[in-house]
């Protein structure tokens, strides 16, 4: 069926020339997703490794990263969590069938990540001490989501 379905899309292709609405497997969701994801951790590091004096702090390097976080707390997530694109219904994700069962909780979560990085982004530029509490505060958005709505590494 899943192989039918893609060939459908695959023909289809050939007259639209665009796959972006390819609904079958959902990968351009997930890559969307864990990409913006992927971007998020980059820019945390970035503080992160300042915070700790594993990098020289830098005023304007620190705003850039805490800006890029809030810049994607901004991007709509709806589009990229359709309805079966958890973990238990394809491969490829560790999305937990919770985001949809408790989407409220899912969306707190999310803007929780916003404020937190909303924070990081008033005062990042301040000096490497500000850094440290503001961590704190992102990872732990980061984390309460996690524990709750993702699934562990296999
Ligand atoms: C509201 C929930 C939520 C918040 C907030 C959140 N995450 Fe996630 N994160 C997820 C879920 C769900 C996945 C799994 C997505 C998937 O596999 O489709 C994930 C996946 C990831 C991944 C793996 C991406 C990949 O390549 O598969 C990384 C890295 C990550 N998150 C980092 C972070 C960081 C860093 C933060 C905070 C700055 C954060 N996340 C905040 C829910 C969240």
């Amino acid at each position: 069926m899943k192989i039918f379905i893609t060939s459908a899309v695959a023909a289809a292709t050939l007259f639209t020339g665009s796959l972006a609405y390819a609904q079958d497997d959902f990968s351009g969701q997930l890559k969307a997703r864990q990409g913006q994801f992927r971007i998020m951790a980059i820019n945390l590091g970035i503080l992160g490794d300042m915070a700790k004096g594993e990098t020289e702090y830098n005023a304007v390097a620190a705003q850039a990263a805490a800006d890029t976080l809030v810049a994607v707390s901004m991007i709509q997530q709806a589009p990229m969590w359709p309805e079966g694109s958890d973990e238990m219904s394809i491969d490829g994700t560790r999305a937990q069938t919770t985001i949809w069962e408790q989407t409220d909780d899912f969306q707190s979560k999310w803007a929780d990540f916003g404020s937190a990085a909303e924070a990081m982004q008033a005062s990042a530029a301040s000096g490497q001490d500000a850094l440290g509490p503001l961590m704190g505060q992102v990872g732990g958005a980061c984390k309460a989501c996690h524990d709750d709505h993702r699934a562990p590494a296999d």
